[in-house]
């Protein structure tokens, strides 16, 4: 896992900013995971600035998004079809019809986790999946508990995550509590993954994923098993990692070796 720490969540965002520009122009038809919750909100305007000024294109890449709340359709002002279009489809050049969520009003919704393995796979698979974390370890709606290699499937929310979301909803607004999510395995299988945390409130679910135990009682930690993963995360996430300065050493060290190689 490279853990990258930062001063503070702006930070965060630029970076993380960066990889995802860097990716669209090395494979300017990319097959993107993306997330909702607030974390990513101040990513994706790094990105709308980015194509508004031409300096990436979305028009042939593609999205798969990691989760939706189960008895919503796309149209609902609280599905996450309707946050993505809102903070992120509306405002770049991207072809709607190249966006995904997973169907939240299917018939069958056993059937649904199915079919969106499908349309992953013959989109050509995940190239790089951009993640929040739960306060409990979760990533997408895989809460604790879940199985390390489970696909997309319905999932039920724990309480906690139930009151984390519910200052999106208005008192008297139907909230869920049913998801339909990408599972662990799913998640594993995208080539690249950067996670991104910040504030105090993520710091246990950090220190759990990165110093904990492989374990379903922290989704989030089998990503210690990812080739691939990058933890962009500011101070207040990482204040609980025991080993937090090694940590920067190895950044430092990095960037050393980039440096000499003239990357
Ligand atoms: P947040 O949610 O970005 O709103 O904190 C993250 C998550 O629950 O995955």
């Amino acid at each position: 896992m490279k853990i990258v720490i930062l001063e503070n969540a702006d930070a965060v965002a630029a970076y993380g900013a960066e990889i995802f520009k860097r990716q669209l122009a090395d494979k300017n038809d990319s097959v993107l995971g993306l997330a909702t919750g607030s974390t990513p909100l101040a990513l994706y305007r790094k990105l709308i600035d980015a194509n508004k000024q031409k300096q990436i294109s979305f028009s042939k890449a593609s999205t798969f998004n990691l989760d939706e709340y189960l008895g919503l359709d796309g149209n609902h002002p609280q599905s996450y079809r309707h946050f993505m279009n809102e903070q992120l489809f509306d405002h770049i050049d991207i072809k709607l019809d190249n966006t995904h969520t997973p169907n939240g009003a299917a018939e069958n919704p056993l059937q649904a986790g199915d079919e969106y393995e499908q349309l992953i796979k013959s989109g050509g698979g995940i190239d790089i999946q951009l993640l929040g974390i739960g306060r409990n370890g979760h990533v997408g709606f895989n809460e604790p508990s879940s199985c390390l290699s489970s696909r997309t499937r319905v999932k039920t929310l724990t309480q906690a995550t139930i009151e984390d979301n519910a200052r999106f909803f208005s008192a008297d607004e139907y909230q869920p509590h049913l998801s339909i999510t990408m599972g662990i395995g799913t998640i594993m299988e995208a080539r690249q993954v950067v996670l991104l945390a910040t504030g105090e409130s993520k710091a246990d679910a950090i220190k759990a994923t990165v110093e904990g135990p492989l374990s379903a009682s922290c989704p989030a930690s089998a990503l210690q098993m990812h080739l691939s993963t990058t933890l962009i995360i500011d101070e207040s996430a990482a204040s609980k990692l025991a080993d937090k300065a090694f940590y920067k050493h190895i950044e430092r060290e990095n960037q050393i070796l980039l440096e000499r190689l003239g990357m």
